[in-house]
């Protein structure tokens, strides 16, 4: 498996595998049927909509990123954004591993990708959100440097949302 930038051509199996690992995790419906299809739906028609117009714009002065991890017949099976969200910081977003290649340091290497692309472009931290039941997620982020910061309900999803940071300055 290895990881290269985002093409156009990747949108389409992005987008499935973003809706793949989100259905993954609603399983027990924690978040109500109604507002999860919204959520799913938001997801689509906003950053995922146009992934080289939402992630590789230059912000701030800064440049974010899209990465994917491809198999052997250039199949998207990983991917990870990176959203300039201000001269100093930027937001990880849309990290998904097909569950068929989990466990074999695929996410790591996805999480390593942006760590330094962030430090590339002089960034001092990265931040994410997740659900509280995303638990591989949380414990990856937690194993690399990832601090809560808060759990906050936002929005009508009935949910908390867990906040995390990275400080890239004790990096
Ligand atoms: C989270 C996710 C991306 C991890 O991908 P992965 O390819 O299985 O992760 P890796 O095999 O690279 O593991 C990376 C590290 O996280 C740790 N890790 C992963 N899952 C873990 C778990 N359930 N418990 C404890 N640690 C875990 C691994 O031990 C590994 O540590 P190491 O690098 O020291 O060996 C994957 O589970 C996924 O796509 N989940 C569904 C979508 C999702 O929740 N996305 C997050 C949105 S915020």
């Amino acid at each position: 498996m290895i990881v290269r930038e985002f093409e156009e051509d990747d949108e389409t199996r992005v987008k499935e595998l973003f809706i793949l690992g989100m259905n993954e995790h609603n399983i027990n419906k924690q978040i109500h049927p109604v507002h999860f299809k919204e959520y799913i739906k938001m997801s689509l028609i906003s950053d995922l909509s146009s992934v080289n117009e939402n992630y590789f714009k230059e912000t701030f002065g800064r440049v974010g990123g899209f990465w994917v991890a491809v198999d052997d017949f250039n199949i998207v099976q990983g991917m990870v954004g990176c959203q300039i969200l201000s001269k100093d910081g930027c937001e990880l977003r849309r990290m998904s591993v097909h569950s068929d290649y989990r466990g074999r340091g695929v996410g790591r290497d996805l999480l390593n990708t942006v760590i330094s692309h962030a430090q590339s472009q002089g960034l001092s931290q990265i931040s994410l959100s997740c659900w509280p039941h995303q638990h591989d997620a949380i414990a990856m982020y937690r194993k690399y440097g990832f601090q809560i910061t808060s759990e906050q309900e936002v929005g009508s999803y009935g949910v908390k949302v867990v906040f995390m940071n990275k400080s890239l300055s004790d990096a």
